[in-house]
């Protein structure tokens, strides 16, 4: 079985390039459906989950294929894929392609508003938390869908002629479900205004590749879209962002180890409320013409407390991490975990290390320890995971970081990018 193993201690220096966001990438990718034209997007990062989801999207008829040159013919060295389907061949997402990861539930959305069908096994992903589907089912209710479960599927059936546009209003924030809606009246009849719609970078990107493929949309990287139907989408050639995830857990692992490193490609306005704590426990932060620069010198780091929000809050997709530098911290941290509700599996897991961490419900206590010691810890999901590469890498001795099939559901390349930057850290098999 493949491990990580690192020994702790190194800093971290020099320049580490961010990938395309996964989580952009897979809805982008899933946007494709919409249109029997050819969408062509760069930056996409080579990870498990777009590399299943590929097979979804194939399952519904699409062809996939590598780029290597750009709209003018030039070579790119961007990684770029094509994907095309011209017809929707099934509109059904079956259990055993769509169970591994949650978002290939959100194929729902074009399925049905360009075959006006859809027959899509309920999701799995992450085990964060419980994770309801009620208001994707609500949102595509407003828009004229009877939905009705059979066996495990959602099957959802748009009215004759074809989804209808509407106002609605999410009573919570929720991703997945404004990408859903939103893609889903990109081809609905009239106009549809969703409130209280998610407003993370992921949203805006996928909403500007919709906008290239012929959509109308306004009020983009606000709470309040407004789609107007349009009949057909065409193609486009787009890029996915850089991923902002990644960006803040390197962002961290230097905090942690010290050092100097440019996250190039990394953009400071889709991380700033955790740039702005990371800065509050002394880390020093710049901005720089083809990245953010974080310098660190490893000493123990304030301690400072926080409070997870959707954007642009503080990303729940950092706690972990953030959690795992408060464990080295000079003193005590609260931590408020407001997304989900089970969200701090790698409390138990960090504590191997021997970081002191008490949970009262949403709320995660940490005492900072002056060091942490190398240890045998296992993933548990993507963002945990990460949260125990720096662990290990700050701590004394050698760490092996196991299950680490979620951690290349979502880090590209980890070993080599921070290798690169002068950590001990490699993939073995025991
Ligand atoms: C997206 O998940 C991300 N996934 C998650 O990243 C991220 O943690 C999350 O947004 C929050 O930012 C992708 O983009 C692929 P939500 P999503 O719907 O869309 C509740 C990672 O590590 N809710 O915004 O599934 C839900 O239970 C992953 O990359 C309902 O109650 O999250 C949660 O408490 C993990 N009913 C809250 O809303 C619903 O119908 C926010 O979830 C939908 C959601």
């Amino acid at each position: 079985m493949e491990c990580i193993r690192l020994i702790g201690g190194n800093q971290l220096n020099g320049d580490l390039p961010i990938s395309g966001a996964k989580n952009a990438a897979l809805p982008l990718m899933i946007a494709s459906l919409l249109t029997e034209k050819e969408l062509v997007l760069r930056n996409v990062p080579d990870l498990a989950d777009v590399r299943q989801l590929q097979l979804i999207l194939k399952n519904h008829g699409a062809s996939i294929n590598p780029v290597s040159t750009d709209a003018n013919g030039e070579k790119v060295e961007s990684p770029s894929l094509s994907f095309n389907t011209p017809v929707i061949t099934d509109t059904c997402a079956p259990y055993d392609l769509v169970s591994a990861m949650r978002a290939s539930f959100w194929v729902i959305g074009p399925l049905l508003a360009r075959e006006h069908k859809a027959r899509v096994s309920l999701p799995g992903g992450c085990a964060i938390g419980t994770r309801p589907v009620d208001f994707y089912l609500d949102g595509l209710k407003a828009l004229g869908a009877n939905i009705e479960i059979d066996e495990g599927y959602i099957v959802a059936t748009a009215p004759k002629g074809g989804l209808v546009g509407s106002k609605l209003r999410f009573p919570k924030v929720s991703v997945g479900a404004t990408h859903v809606v939103m893609m889903a009246a990109t081809l609905a009849n009239g106009i549809t205004e969703i409130e209280n719609a998610a407003q993370e970078p992921e949203i805006g990107n996928v909403a500007r590749c919709l906008v290239a493929m012929g959509a109308k949309i306004s009020g983009i990287d606000t709470s309040h879209l407004v789609i107007e139907g349009v009949e057909k989408l065409g193609g486009a050639d787009f890029e996915v962002l850089p991923d902002r995830i990644e960006t803040g857990t390197f962002a961290m692992a230097v905090a942690m180890t010290g050092g100097n490193l440019l996250l190039k490609n990394g953009r400071p306005e889709n991380l700033q409320a955790a740039l702005n704590v990371l800065e509050l426990t002394g880390v020093n932060i710049s901005t720089e013409k083809n990245g953010i620069r974080i310098i660190a010198n490893g000493e123990r780091v304030r301690p400072v407390s926080v409070e997870t929000d959707p954007f642009p809050g503080f990303p729940t997709d950092l706690q972990a991490q953030y959690m795992a530098l408060m464990a080295r911290a000079d003193g005590t941290t609260k931590i408020r975990e407001t997304i989900f509700e089970n969200r701090f599996m790698h409390v138990a897991e960090l504590a191997r290390f021997g970081a002191d961490i008490s949970i009262e419900g949403q709320v995660a206590t940490i005492k900072g320890v002056k060091t942490l010691k190398g240890a045998q810890v296992m993933a548990t999901d993507l963002r945990a995971s990460v949260s125990l590469v720096i662990a290990g890498l700050a701590a004394k001795g050698e760490t092996f970081v196991n299950q680490i099939h979620h951690l290349d559901r979502g880090f590209e390349n980890l070993e080599e990018k921070l290798s690169n930057c002068g950590a001990d850290i490699s993939r073995v098999s025991l």
